[in-house]
């Protein structure tokens, strides 16, 4: 049994996440800002309180984890709002930052001691925030910070390469959660399943790419 962190499950895609892992008998850690119902009825060993806007924030999750080794990590909490060059509030594009590029980074670096030779690290991004396939433009606050997500996801898997430590950028697809309004191609659970096994084809010889829940990768 492989211990699984799930940042950002009380809702979405994370929680079923979550939610997969736990019922096929996984050890499950997953966190959430607040109590979520949803989260707790998974089975999951939950850490509430988690808040990667900051590092006091991410500080109950290594707590909660102090000296346990962590197999899989995956950094799924994101926000997005949309924008255009006329309604970009500049405000709301460093929260995006904030969130959605560093806060992966809080993470991983709050849980390196939890992280050895073979532990995978998953950090959901988006295809949005891939310049190469860029061709319709807007929601500049969330593309930028995926953007930067995904040189965060290649920065590590260079810097952990010497600890065997396996990164990987992550699309989960166009998927009906709270962050798409519902709309979307494909369902959160299918979404999940394709993450996990992203996640579990992850090793020290692709370490360093950004890959579709679907199976193939994708351009940066
Ligand atoms: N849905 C899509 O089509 C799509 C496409 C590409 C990429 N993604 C990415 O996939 C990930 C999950 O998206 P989703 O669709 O499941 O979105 P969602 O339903 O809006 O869920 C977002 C999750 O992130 C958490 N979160 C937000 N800000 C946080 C913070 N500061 N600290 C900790 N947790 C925080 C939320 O917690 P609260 O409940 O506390 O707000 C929630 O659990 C995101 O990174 C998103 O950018 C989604």
């Amino acid at each position: 049994m492989a211990l699984w962190v799930i940042v950002g499950a009380s809702r979405g895609i994370g929680l079923e996440m979550a939610r997969q892992l736990a019922a096929r008998g996984e050890e499950v850690v997953a966190t959430a800002r607040r109590p979520s119902e949803a989260l707790a009825a998974t089975g999951a060993e939950v850490v509430e309180g988690v808040d990667v806007s900051s590092e006091e924030g991410v500080q109950p999750l290594a707590t909660a984890l102090a000296g346990r080794r962590v197999d899989a990590l995956v950094c799924n909490a994101g926000i997005l709002k949309g924008d255009t060059l006329a309604t970009l509030d500049f405000d709301d594009a460093l929260a995006h930052y904030n969130v959605n590029a560093l806060g992966p980074l809080r993470v991983v670096r709050a849980l390196l001691e939890n992280l050895g030779a073979g532990s995978r690290v998953g950090i959901v991004t988006s295809r949005v925030g891939s310049l190469a396939d860029n061709a319709s433009g807007g929601n500049y606050a969330y593309r930028m910070s995926k953007a930067a997500a995904n040189m965060a996801a290649k920065n590590l898997s260079i810097e952990l390469a010497g600890r065997g430590i396996a990164v990987a950028a992550l699309h989960p697809g166009y998927v009906r959660t709270d962050m798409t309004q519902g709309r979307g191609n494909i369902t959160a659970d299918v979404a999940a399943r394709g993450l996990i096994m992203r996640m579990e084809a992850l090793n020290m010889d692709n370490t360093g790419t950004f890959w579709h829940a679907e199976g193939y990768e994708l351009p940066w």
